[in-house]
């Protein structure tokens, strides 16, 4: 599996969970993959599995929140490998609770990174995509937003807010040759799953086309494929990757 190489991606929040999923597979398809993660330790141990595993990777310190701290992941990747070809915006903060406890500060922390955060990642590393005449964004959206998931509202909006960025950027980028796509994955079984439901989370796999509850391993391929030449002229487009529980 060589279809990356040469390339070199950046994968945010992927110090555990699904982010570590698509940098291990990034990786093990010869790309170069700097793990941008705000719990810098979990990056790092990435980063070890990755190299144990005859890859290369680089752990930044991120917070895709912060501009100065996104312009420097940016500049640090460049002064590491030489390039950025692909970005995957799979940093995000969800929780859930009733409609109407949320507080204002909670609004303005899920959009800070699940909106602005993305924004911030393909500000920094489009001027380097536009000089080598192409690049690869893949923001990760959700089902839930196609559902319409009760108990996650700020969470559902911000990633309806993916799918509108993803599809106005894609108009706004396709005249540099960068592809912008988004993926919708289901209810994968992650810790922050098993944070949130420690009873379980498998409520939905009777909705889905197969029955069992999907894991992280399930996301790679879809994002390896947006990730590669063999999607070159699909933009703007979101992909749900959750065994046919929506489909739009
Ligand atoms: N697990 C699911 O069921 C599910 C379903 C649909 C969509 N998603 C999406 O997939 C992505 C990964 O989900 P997950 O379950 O692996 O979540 P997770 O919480 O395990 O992983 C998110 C990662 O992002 C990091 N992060 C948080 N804030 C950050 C910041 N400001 N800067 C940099 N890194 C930051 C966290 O430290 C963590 O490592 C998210 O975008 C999530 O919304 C997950």
């Amino acid at each position: 599996m060589s279809r990356l190489s040469g390339r070199v991606a950046i994968v945010t929040g992927a110090g555990r969970g699904i982010g570590r999923a698509y940098a291990r597979r990034l990786a093990a398809e010869g790309a170069r993959v700097v793990i941008a993660e705000i719990q810098f330790t979990n990056a790092q141990r990435v980063a070890e599995e990755i190299a144990a595993a005859g890859g290369q990777a680089l752990a930044l310190h991120t917070n895709v929140a912060d501009w100065e701290s996104v312009r420097q992941m940016a500049e640090q990747t460049v002064a590491r490998f030489g390039r950025i070809d692909i970005l995957v915006n799979n940093a995000a903060i969800m929780d859930v609770k009733p409609w109407d406890q949320w507080t204002s500060e909670e609004w303005d922390a899920i959009f800070s990174v699940n909106v602005k955060g993305l924004y911030y990642c393909i500000k920094a590393v489009v001027p380097y995509m536009r000089q080598q005449g192409k690049g690869k964004i893949i923001n990760i959206a959700s089902a839930v937003f196609f559902h319409g998931q009760p108990y996650c509202l700020p969470y559902a909006v911000s990633k309806a807010a993916v799918i509108g960025l993803t599809r106005s950027l894609a108009r706004e980028l396709g005249e540099y040759n960068i592809c912008v796509n988004a993926v919708a994955p289901g209810l994968t079984e992650t810790e922050r799953i098993r944070e949130l439901f420690p009873e379980g989370a498998d409520f939905l796999v009777p909705f889905q086309c197969f029955k069992r509850q999907e894991q992280p391993e399930d996301l790679v391929g879809t994002v390896a494929f947006l990730a590669s030449d063999d999607s070159d002229f699909l933009t703007g487009q979101t992909i749900c990757v959750d065994g046919g529980w929506m489909m739009h």
